[in-house]
């Protein structure tokens, strides 16, 4: 029964990632998909087996219970209040498996929602309010000018700058970083969607946001000299020690949009006065032992999505699945490391 139910909605993820790859494919803003990962690679290093992106990470499990407000604005049936399983990956930012810890940089919290009924709800989180670009075309340039020079092996300063100039959406996000102390844990850093979604509700009311998961316990970071004595390897730990004590608990918050605001830029927050409502509560209730797990052969796209939940018409967001089904291929194919 279990296999068959596991079969089952591998069969349905596989069925919407080719669904997602006919749109992406149609969609004339994406990047061919093996240009964008060769780009990634070209940029952040080959590292084969692990992600192209959050390459270091580590798998948990926990469970989701859904809010009165989420079934207000949703009939998605993982705002139930029943606890729903759920798959989570905590990565480091970038394709390198060995990116320390304590450095002031990206965080992830990838989720796979494992719906009572063969539904599925994936997301990859970060833990910054926006993405370093705003097309995929953008995104593409700016690895492309992050690639090392042959002869140098470093990027070339003159076309990083040149490209940034041209292109000032891609500094956004390294300042939010370099305005942030390093997280003190996965638990304590706030994660971001950065693209908007439509909450629908049973009634057909239609409600666009852009979601936050917020550490139940606060935010925290560490001061630069706590940063340097923790060393480049202390998340993993950290992270089996507080689930343990059963402290890792996330409120999966949504501000509500408003007529006029922005709703297809992953560069441009919602303003924060807009209303939140929480959606839930999640809580991490398990680490996996290795650097195996469940999350190893999944790849997260962000729209593979609930009945009740729609994508906004973000670039970004429309031309994840195609690369990201090109990176599981590859790292499945040189023996998937985590
Ligand atoms: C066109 C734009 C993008 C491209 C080409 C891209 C590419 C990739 C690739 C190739 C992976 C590795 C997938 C795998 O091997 O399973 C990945 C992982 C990831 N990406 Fe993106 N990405 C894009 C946009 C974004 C945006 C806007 C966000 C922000 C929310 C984001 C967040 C993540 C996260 C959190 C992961 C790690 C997920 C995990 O733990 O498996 N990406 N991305």
């Amino acid at each position: 029964m279990l296999i068959n139910l596991h079969t089952n909605r591998t069969a349905l993820t596989l069925f919407a990632v080719s669904q997602l790859l006919m749109l992406s494919a149609v969609n004339a803003q994406t990047v061919d998909p093996v240009t964008m990962v060769n780009a990634f690679e070209a940029a952040g290093g080959k590292f084969e087996g692990f992600r192209r992106s959050g390459a270091k990470g580590i798998c948990a499990t926990g469970e989701f219970v859904g809010s009165a407000d989420g079934r207000n604005l949703s009939s998605a049936s993982v705002f139930s209040g029943q606890k729903i399983p759920v798959i989570v990956r905590f990565s480091v930012g970038g394709g390198n498996p060995k990116a320390v810890d304590n450095a002031k940089s990206q965080r992830n919290m990838a989720l796979q929602f494992n719906i009572p009924g063969g539904e599925t709800w994936q997301m990859g989180n970060i833990s910054a309010p926006v993405f370093g670009s705003s097309t995929p075309t953008q995104l593409l340039g700016r690895l492309e000018s992050l690639a090392p020079d042959p002869s140098t092996k470093a990027p070339n300063p003159d076309k990083v700058k040149a490209f940034a100039e041209a292109n000032p959406e891609v500094l956004l996000q390294g300042k939010y970083f370099a305005s942030q102390p390093v997280p003190a844990s996965f638990a304590t850093v706030n994660y971001w969607g950065v693209h908007a979604f439509a909450f629908v509700n049973a009634k057909g009311d239609k409600q666009f946001g852009k979601w936050i998961f917020e550490p139940a316990g606060g935010v925290m970071g560490l001061s630069d000299e706590e940063a340097k004595a923790k060393g480049p390897s202390f998340l993993f730990d950290d992270l089996r020690q507080r689930v343990k004590e059963g402290q890792v608990s996330f409120n999966f918050n949504l501000q509500l949009a408003e007529p006029g605001d922005r709703l297809d830029s992953a560069t441009v927050p919602l303003p924060e006065s807009r209303r939140k409502v929480t959606l839930g509560s999640l809580k991490v209730t398990a680490v996996s032992e290795d650097s195996g797990g469940a999350c190893r052969d999944i790849t997260f796209v962000p729209t593979v999505l609930p009945k009740g939940v729609e994508p906004s018409n973000d670039p970004m967001l429309a031309a994840r699945a195609a690369p990201y089904a090109v990176g599981i291929g590859r790292r499945l194919s040189e023996g998937s490391k985590q």
